[in-house]
């Protein structure tokens, strides 16, 4: 399997070392706009293969999309990350630009890929390879509920001092403060979660896993790239493996949860097809109420990208 990544940035190389010592992909390319960047990270993990004992061939290329032909599935990270201050959806036009331009490059050399979208806004760049790509929506879509679920779950085990192990989860919505994390999906070795924290401190914890991206942002400066690197590579990981894993994804939504034409993240199986099924959750009206919010901010910014294109 091969597996392309472009940016080869935090997330970006993070995600292809990740595939690599993980041995996820026999071969690895990793594409960036800066010279030298990709080959040099490319060159590092591959140097670390016998430390590490793993064979994937990693290599990197700057802007040669031709290195990139026959792609299984392309991973797409490049674009700016958020600075302190910054909104995710405050990086549309910019990393809308990069999101098509590197869209258009991975398909005509990879037609049959699978892609994953990392760059943010993260909903509406998964929009923006869609009408770019023109692919079918079990083969774009985008990486933040896995992430935004894992903030979820280790914050959770801290509080319950159990492993993160043992804590299952699922999130839905955009990626950005208006997230739905549903406690009533949450449970703990199989213990619902509620059952196991109050009200109050669970409260915290939801708004906390909201912001999660956010307090990252405060402290380093930059955004987050160890979790966001990892999740994506299990997302491929899904695919190249054909794993029908159940995680939740940034997918297109056609009458799913009563949405249509709308990118957001909901639970699904994912395998050797990509999104293979979008799981609906019987949610009750609370549940819905707060997806509503979500769908409609997520549509804003969607209006705001057919508008510049
Ligand atoms: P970074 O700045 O470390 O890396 C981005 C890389 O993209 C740079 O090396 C840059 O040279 C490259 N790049 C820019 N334009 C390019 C082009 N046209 N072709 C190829 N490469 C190009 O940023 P980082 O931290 O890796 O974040 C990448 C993106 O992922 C950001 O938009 C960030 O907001 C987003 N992100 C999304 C997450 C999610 O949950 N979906 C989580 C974390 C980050
Ligand atoms: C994150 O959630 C900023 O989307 C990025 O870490």
């Amino acid at each position: 399997m091969k597996v392309t990544v472009v940016g080869a940035g935090n997330v970006g190389a993070t995600c292809a070392d990740v595939l690599a010592y993980r041995e996820i992909a026999n071969e690895v390319v990793l594409v960036d706009i800066k010279e030298g960047m990709a080959e040099g990270k490319a060159l590092d993990i591959w140097q670390k293969s016998p430390i590490n004992i793993y064979d994937t061939r990693t290599t990197g290329t700057t802007g040669d999309y031709s290195k990139t032909a026959g792609s299984d599935v392309v991973v797409i990270t490049s674009g700016l990350p958020r600075k302190p201050g910054m909104s995710r959806d405050d990086l549309i036009q910019t990393n809308a630009g990069i999101v098509k331009s590197v869209t258009e490059n991975v398909v005509k050399h990879s037609p049959n890929a699978i892609i994953i979208i990392v760059s943010n806004p993260l909903d509406v760049m998964t929009y923006q390879a869609h009408l770019t790509s023109k692919l079918s929506r079990n083969k774009v879509f985008g990486m933040a509920g896995i992430l935004d679920t894992a903030r979820y779950r280790a914050f959770l085990a801290e509080a319950l001092n159990v492993s993160p192990k043992d804590i299952q989860a699922v999130l839905m919505g955009g990626h950005g403060d208006t997230m739905v994390p549903l406690p009533r999906y949450t449970t703990v070795g199989g213990i619902p979660v509620t059952e196991l924290i109050g009200e109050e401190e669970l409260n915290a914890i939801i708004e906390r896993t909201k912001f999660g991206g956010g307090e990252l942002v405060k402290l380093m400066g930059t955004s987050a790239w160890y979790a966001p690197g990892a999740a994506a590579a299990q997302m491929v990981e899904a695919i190249v493996k054909d794993q029908k894993r159940v995680f939740p994804v940034c997918a297109k939504l056609d009458g799913e949860y009563g949405i249509d034409d709308c990118y957001l993240g909901v639970p699904v199986i994912m395998g050797k097809n990509g999104i293979e099924k979008i799981i609906e959750l019987d949610l009750n009206d609370d549940e819905k109420a707060l997806l509503e919010v979500s769908r409609g901010h997520v549509k804003e910014v969607m209006a705001v990208l057919d508008k510049m294109n």
